[in-house]
């Protein structure tokens, strides 16, 4: 079900051929990029293509606090009202029927891709007690920490940080009653903020997090930072497509009621050509991409070549010599 992402398509991302990925296609373009782009996107990018008309007249994107305009990783990625709607219900997250009731049933999926990208990529056997032993591994948007105990259990050194305060606690709660997960390093902070301090980890994992970010190139940039040379980074995310609008909006947050209202923005989602073209911007090549799709019928998620909704990208940080501007930022 995974699948690779080819030699060409990754050429294709910064070429002008058009090629076809995921049932959508790799726009290039004889047009200014610039003006395929949301807004907050046109700083940097190239090229980049969208999968769908917009639906009708959607939320426009919140500006992000903070812009140094220095170039560098260091910008806040934090966006105040984001944050604020997952403060707003930290204290379910351990409710498995609660609002992360998706997120909950989507874990095994989510994990078993991390677990055979990562032990393919570092040469592990998948198949043991202890897959991640000896990896240092970073959990960026924890929430909870519904992904990092896990991760922990597999035997990562697990550092997990996010935004809200109150998500840590929760989090770092949870994990110390159980002596598996007691030793992860939660920590209420920004990527940025550890890119400044210099952290370098073996894999750098993010994930639904990106679309709730204030400006998802600086955030691909951070996570890349903080990545060791041919170390992995693994981001999931929803798609902004006509379906993600209809599925993940409309369904989960009007119809079903999983997720309150307003947890997604139509417009600040990203889709699996627009993340693959910043990781790239950011010195991340993707390499394998895959779909997590949703059977309703047993309430079990599993992993597809269906990327039209949701699905996760994993990449390898290429090892190349730093630019000026990240050793500046790391400097600074
Ligand atoms: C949808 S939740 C995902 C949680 C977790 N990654 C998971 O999938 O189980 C998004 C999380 O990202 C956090 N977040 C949002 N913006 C952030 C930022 N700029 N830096 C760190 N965390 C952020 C939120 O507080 C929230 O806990």
């Amino acid at each position: 079900m995974l699948r690779r992402v080819p030699p060409s398509l990754r050429r294709g991302l910064l070429s002008s051929a058009s090629t076809h990925y995921g049932g959508a296609q790799i726009l290039n373009s004889s047009h200014s990029p610039s003006k395929s782009l949301l807004p907050q996107w046109r700083r940097r990018a190239s090229v980049a293509s969208t999968s769908a008309p917009p639906p009708p007249r959607p939320p426009s994107p919140p500006r992000g606090p903070s812009r140094s305009g220095g170039g560098g990783p260091t910008v806040s990625s934090l966006n105040p009202a984001e944050v604020a709607k997952f403060a707003a219900i930290a204290e379910t997250w351990w409710d498995a029927s609660g609002p992360f009731k998706p997120l909950h049933l989507m874990n095994p999926t989510r994990l078993s891709f991390i677990r055979s990208t990562l032990c393919r990529h570092f040469r592990r056997d998948p198949y043991s007690s202890k897959p991640l032993e000896g990896l240092k591994v970073i959990d960026v948007g924890c929430g909870g920490g519904i992904l990092s105990e896990p991760l922990a259990r597999m035997g990562a050194t697990v550092t997990a940080i996010d935004a809200v305060e109150k998500n840590i606690k929760i989090a770092s709660i949870h994990a110390a009653s159980d002596p598996t997960t007691a030793s992860i390093e939660y920590c209420c902070t920004t990527a940025e903020a550890l890119v400044k301090e210099k952290r370098l980890f073996d894999a750098v994992i993010s994930l639904e997090v990106i679309e709730h970010v204030a400006n998802p190139l600086e955030f691909c940039e951070s996570l890349s930072a903080l990545t060791v040379p041919n170390g992995a980074t693994v981001v999931s995310t929803i798609n902004r497509s006509m379906r993600a609008y209809a599925t993940a909006i409309v369904a989960a947050e009007y119809i079903l009621r999983w997720l309150p209202r307003g947890t997604h923005e139509w417009s600040k989602l990203v889709t699996p050509e627009e993340l693959s073209l910043m990781l790239q911007k950011a010195s991340i090549s993707v390499e394998e991409m895959a779909g997590f799709v949703y059977n309703p019928l047993s309430g079990e998620w599993s992993l597809s070549e269906d990327t039209g909704v949701n699905y996760i990208a994993f990449g390898i940080k290429k090892n190349e010599t730093p630019s000026t501007d990240s050793i500046k930022a790391r400097l600074s």
